[in-house]
């Protein structure tokens, strides 16, 4: 092609030339193009100290300042040790409050502490459920649990929408863990367990652990957890996974991972042991120390709650799960990153668009309520007519047996005057007879005399 272009007519400088222009440009373009990725990522040197180093310092006494807060919901069965285990977990008496066995149906308590520990303030919430597992059906006792979580994540949400926010010293009320307590009877889960585990597991994070664990010997509790986890597994219950991704701690929470579903004991009771003060129950045979990781997984527990992963509980929390519940909310609202057509999406547009649905919705139960009012009107007013008809056809019923009475009355009247004018005409001819006879009387002795003289 070259040669072909050489043996053009006249024209070799002027292709040669164009190459080169050609060239340079390209050049000139492959140097923009470096430079400019070059100047994204240019490392340079400082020439002393600047002080921007201390900015994790910052961000640490900031935090520090501004207090933490975290939130544990403990669910398990009524008296399974829940208040035992918190109050054994941060050493300290909660509530003890005990619940009943006879509530009709599961409802949660939450209770808010103000904790310190060295400088560090930490507000708790202990969010206990109260009645659950004591109903003879349990199938919807998940139902209040799974309605509280979204609460929660509901009011964060309230409060990121106002224009006016104070995510700063609001109370972040989102339940960063849930302790699930296993029953240590059994031999496996029951039904109620997986069905609520399964339900929240994408709401919060699960660690599950074994209740009162001094109440099975070591080899059956190894049985239940290998049972327990192969449950879990078989039917797609995801339980929170201690993160690997750090290697500060990726070691020892591989390690943790395997020990999953821990088995616990909680206890406030300080028993003497040589000569160590330690947490323990006691029994006729012997004691159990809550601290002994021989006896119990108490302290795995502690220090994978609160010493090595709270940070990422936290984290999870916001980021795992109530990014998944602020999606969805979101999406159901009408809000969408991109449409159908992959525009950008426009704010104003889905709001003018929610509006017009609004108030569409509005005229249609506007019209809705109308058309109510006046066939309940009608309704009414049919009624009122039926009401009337019926007092009219009464009155004159009522009318009616009045005249009948009154007519029997003058009959009646009448037929006493004529008894009564009898009455008089016999009382009078009576009268006149009586009169009549005394007039007799009273002449008869007047004769005799007579005769007598005579
Ligand atoms: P409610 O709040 O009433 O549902 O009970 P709860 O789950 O908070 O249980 P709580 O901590 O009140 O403990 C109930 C009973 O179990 C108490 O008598 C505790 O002493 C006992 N208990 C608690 N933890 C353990 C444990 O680890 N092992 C044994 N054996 N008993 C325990
Ligand atoms: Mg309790």
């Amino acid at each position: 092609m070259l040669l072909g272009l050489k043996g053009g007519d006249g024209g070799e400088g002027t292709w040669q030339k164009d190459v080169s222009n050609l060239f340079l440009l390209l050049i000139f373009l492959f140097h923009l193009i470096f430079t400019a990725q070059n100047e994204e990522k240019r490392n340079l040197e400082l020439g002393g100290h600047v002080g921007f180093d201390s900015l994790p310092d910052q961000l640490v006494s900031k935090s520090v300042a501004q207090g933490f807060c975290f939130n544990i919901l403990c669910v398990g069965e009524t008296g399974i040790g829940k208040s035992t285990l918190m109050n054994t977990l941060f050493n300290t008496t909660f509530e003890n409050e005990e619940a009943s066995h006879y509530e009709s149906e599961v409802h949660l308590r939450p209770q808010t502490y103000d904790l310190q520990e060295s400088n560090v303030n930490l507000k708790l919430t202990i969010v206990h459920t109260v009645g659950f597992g004591d109903q003879i059906n349990r199938e919807q006792s998940y139902k209040p649990i799974l309605e509280y979580i979204d609460a929660q994540f509901e009011s964060y949400l309230e409060e990121e929408l106002k224009i006016k926010r104070s995510l700063f010293n609001y109370h972040d009320t989102r339940i960063h863990i849930c302790l699930y307590f296993i029953a240590p009877t059994g031999h496996s889960l029951k039904s109620l367990d997986l069905v609520t585990m399964k339900k929240l597991d994408s709401k919060v994070n699960i660690i599950p652990v074994i209740a009162k664990a001094d109440t099975v010997s070591k080899s059956e509790l190894d049985k239940l957890k290998i049972k327990i986890m192969s449950e879990l597994v078989s039917n797609g219950v995801q339980i929170y996974q201690f993160p690997t991704e750090d290697e500060a701690v990726a070691e020892i929470n591989s390690s943790m991972n395997s020990h999953l579903p821990f088995a616990v004991v909680g206890s406030l009771e300080d028993i003497k042991v040589g000569n160590k003060m330690v947490k323990a129950r006691l029994y006729p045979w012997g004691s159990v120390q809550v601290e002994n990781e021989n006896h119990c997984d108490f302290v795995k527990l502690r220090e994978m709650l609160l010493r090595v992963n709270m940070e990422d509980l936290r984290e999870q929390t916001h980021a795992r799960h109530y990014e998944l519940y602020r999606r969805c909310k979101l999406e159901e609202m009408g809000f969408k990153d991109t449409d159908p057509d992959s525009q950008s999406f426009s704010l104003q547009e889905t709001y003018e668009s929610k509006r017009k649905e609004f108030l569409l919705e509005l005229q249609r139960k506007e019209e809705e309520m109308r058309q109510m009012f006046v066939n309940k009107v009608k309704e009414t007013e049919a009624e009122l007519k039926e009401k009337e008809k019926e007092l009219h056809d009464r009155f004159e019923q009522l009318k009616r047996m009045h005249q009948d009475e009154k007519r029997n009355l003058e009959e009646k009247r009448r037929e006493l005057e004529e008894e009564m004018n009898a009455f008089n005409r016999r009382k009078v001819a009576a009268e006149t007879l009586m009169g009549q006879a005394l007039q007799g009387c009273s002449q008869q002795p007047f004769k005799k005399d007579k005769d007598k003289k005579k």
